[in-house]
């Protein structure tokens, strides 16, 4: 892979064609999976249909990551207005009402990636008044998941499984949102003590003392004691997952948005100085951030497309000029690299960005795109060439 210069990062010349071929992919994309949803990741470059699991039939809404799909129609939409892309995003959420709705697949903590994406983006966009009764809906279903007194949100599976019971992982940053846009719907103080409560719960027991993070921790369900951090899919308990590193730059800096609390802001920084100091020479990040130049190890181009969002989400929050222009310096830099290693040729691939892994220890997804890859590139793209864009989370 070859190093961005840094003439590159500094224009948008690299990204405009970028964003160019995101939008001609999407736009492709649409008739090819109309209703239903792509899988997780690609196969060979191309996205299959969803599969069948247990009731759902292939192509079905089940999952942390179908709302990726028409996250990435918003973006095309916002930056095309053409309506083809508006009017297959709001099927979309129609689908995301009528899976709130049945109650189908929502024992997680996931709902926040889901419900932002799918529902409060239209929203934000079109006033669609179905997707916001929805978007409150489904973060009260994400409060049934706050535990006493341990403070946090707990992250996968039922509430009464003793091996997820009281656990919650550092990705749950990015639910968040979710309840913070609530709370500034309704006013309800119960979603805003919520996400303090779970952020400060992992800022002080989730990253560990040299910035690095856990990708999971424990907590007591019964005595909320903190218990020990373990890994689920980086290489090892005391390794650092490249992706959830990642989650803690974009999700500390919103959490410092939310909140005003300076500690917020300093751990995002702490996470980004981890992060960019434990990349590869050509910027495109190890799926564990233990791997080092001499590595033959794969890389997850979509820990760097959220990083990428999410330093240029710390350049917006961020009050120093200094500091904030450093970040979005680091986050043009990041956003060079994929672009020039990981799109793909025109019309060769579907997803947006190859080279990603969803599962190392699983063999699940490895050196294949994937819909939260394509999703954060596209955004961190829409971010580099326009400073003004109002996110979704
Ligand atoms: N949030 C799940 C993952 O990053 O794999």
């Amino acid at each position: 892979m070859s190093s961005p210069s840094s003439a590159d990062t500094r224009t948008d010349a690299l990204f405009a064609p970028a964003v160019d071929a995101a939008l001609s992919t999407v736009r492709r994309n649409i008739p090819t999976f109309d209703r239903l949803y792509p899988a997780d990741t690609t196969d060979g470059g191309r996205y299959p249909l969803r599969p069948a699991h247990g009731a759902f039939a292939e192509g079905g809404n089940y999952g942390w990551t179908t709302s990726f799909w028409p996250g990435m129609q918003w973006l095309a939409y916002e930056r095309s207005g053409d309506d083809a892309f508006r009017t297959a995003a709001l099927a979309h959420a129609r689908d995301f009402d009528r899976r709130l709705r049945t109650g189908e697949d929502l024992d997680t903590h996931d709902i926040g990636f889901l419900y932002t994406l799918a529902s409060v983006a239209p929203w934000r966009l079109l006033g669609d008044e179905d997707a916001r009764q929805t978007a409150i809906a489904a973060a009260d279903q994400l409060m049934t998941r706050f535990l006493e007194p341990a403070g946090i949100i707990q992250a996968w599976g039922d509430l009464a499984d003793p091996h997820q019971r009281g656990r919650t992982i550092i990705d749950s940053l990015m639910n968040m949102p979710l309840l913070m846009w609530a709370y500034e719907q309704t006013g309800q103080e119960r979603y805003v003590d919520a996400v303090r409560r779970h952020t400060e719960q992992l800022r002080v027991h989730i990253m560990r003392g040299d910035d690095s993070t856990f990708h999971t921790f424990y907590w007591d369900p019964v005595t909320g004691e903190p218990l020990r951090g373990a890994t689920e899919q980086g290489a090892h308990d005391d390794s650092c997952w490249a992706r959830g590193q990642a989650w803690g730059i974009y999700g500390f800096a919103m959490a410092y948005r939310f909140t005003g609390d300076e500690r917020m802001l300093d751990a995002a920084h702490r996470c980004a100085r981890y992060f960019l100091a434990h990349l590869p020479a050509d910027a495109v990040p190890y799926w564990d951030l233990v791997y080092g130049d001499d590595s033959d190890a794969p890389r997850d181009s979509s820990a760097g497309a959220i990083a990428a969002a999410g330093l240029f989400e710390l350049a917006r929050v961020e009050t120093d000029a200094d500091r904030a222009q450093q970040a979005d310096a680091d986050a043009r830099r990041l956003l060079a690299a994929l672009v020039a290693d990981c799109a793909p040729e025109p019309d060769t691939a579907d997803t947006l960005l190859l080279h990603g892994v969803y599962d190392l220890p699983k063999s699940n997804g490895v050196d294949e795109g994937n819909l939260w890859g394509d999703y954060f590139y596209f955004e961190a793209l829409t971010r580099a060439t326009n400073p003004d864009w109002t996110p979704y989370w």
